[in-house]
């Protein structure tokens, strides 16, 4: 008897935002998909993860076998000067996904639950977060690793894609601001392997297909400070890099503070899962290539 090869059913959180557009696109060949969102289209599913009532009637009425998680409050200052509802979000929204799902829970978490003193880091190193996103965060990665048996965590760093999905897409800003001859001024003392949205959402699918739980870190494969990252994309989009003018984080006096030195290694991924990280300019190439069709 030929054995009926099943597609596993994703729930999608967050959908529409930045890293949900290329898992959209991404996760859809393989997968059976049910997105949503806060403000999710026509053909969505409203779905917002502080209310636990809507919650249970969704995960009751899709039944899936995995629940990605991508719904946060992810304006760093925005949680720095509203920690209630970073909370609410970052950790609640999670504890109530949670509730009675005892299938693969997927949640991608930050490099920003470390103090960027001693980056990249690994998987073992410890924790020590300096800012309210940071401490929702980990608190949600800790409970998870403690309550939910099939939990995949990956700890990504500076997520980029070009879109409008979200109002912090960096190379969208460079890109559109250089384009507009516009004179920018970015941080040189930021260390991170910025990671494309498409490569991660690859990393996800690796991730769903294997079964594969615990937590992982996953960054693109360069190590390299904004300003060299800015330097980078006017390079590959041919623009003139001469508006683009280094300045401190200090400088710039946000509310949350910022981890410094930070990255990610991805050793492990690489040797349990075979995940190859593409280098940060072949990502930008192939962002140019699709903007050009
Ligand atoms: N961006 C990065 O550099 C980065 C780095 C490391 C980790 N991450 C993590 O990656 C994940 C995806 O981030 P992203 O870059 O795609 O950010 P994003 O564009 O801001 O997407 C987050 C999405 O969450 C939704 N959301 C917020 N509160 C919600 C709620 N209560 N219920 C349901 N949805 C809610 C937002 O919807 P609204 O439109 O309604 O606000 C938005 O669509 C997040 O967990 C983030 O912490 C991101």
């Amino acid at each position: 008897m030929v054995e009926k090869n099943i597609i596993k059913t994703i729930l999608i959180t967050g959908a529409y935002g930045q890293l949900g557009e290329a898992c959209l696109k991404y996760l859809k060949s393989n997968f059976e998909i049910k997105s949503t969102g806060r403000h999710a289209p026509d053909d969505g599913i409203h779905l917002d993860i502080t209310d636990s009532d809507s919650v249970h009637c969704v995960i009751a009425k899709t039944n899936p076998d995995v629940i990605l998680n991508l719904a946060a409050m992810t304006n760093v200052d925005g949680c720095e000067t509203n920690p209630e509802m970073a909370e609410s979000i970052n950790v609640d929204g999670v504890k109530n996904l949670c509730h009675q799902f005892e299938g693969q829970f997927i949640q991608i978490s930050t490099d920003y639950v470390f103090d960027g003193r001693a980056g990249p880091y690994s998987e073992s190193d410890e924790t020590n977060p300096i800012s309210v996103y940071g401490k929702t965060k980990l608190a949600a990665d800790e409970w998870l690793l403690e309550n939910q048996e099939k939990t995949t965590i990956i700890r990504t760093n500076v997520v980029y894609g070009y879109t409008n999905r979200t109002q912090a897409s960096f190379v969208k800003w460079v890109v559109d601001s250089l384009n507009d001859g516009k004179p920018i001024n970015v941080v040189d003392d930021q260390w991170n392997n910025p990671t494309w949205t498409e490569s991660l959402a690859s990393v996800i699918s690796r991730l769903i297909e294997g079964g594969a739980f615990g937590l992982y870190h996953y960054g693109d494969k360069d190590l390299i400070n904004r300003c060299e990252f800015a330097h980078l994309i006017a390079k590959v989009f041919e623009l003139d890099a001469s508006l683009i003018s280094p300045i401190s984080t200090a400088e710039l006096d946000q509310p949350a503070p910022r981890p410094l030195k930070s990255g990610l290694k991805t050793e492990k991924i690489e040797s349990e899962l075979g995940i190859v990280p593409n280098s940060v300019e072949t990502c930008l190439m192939k962002i140019r290539k699709q903007l050009s069709r």
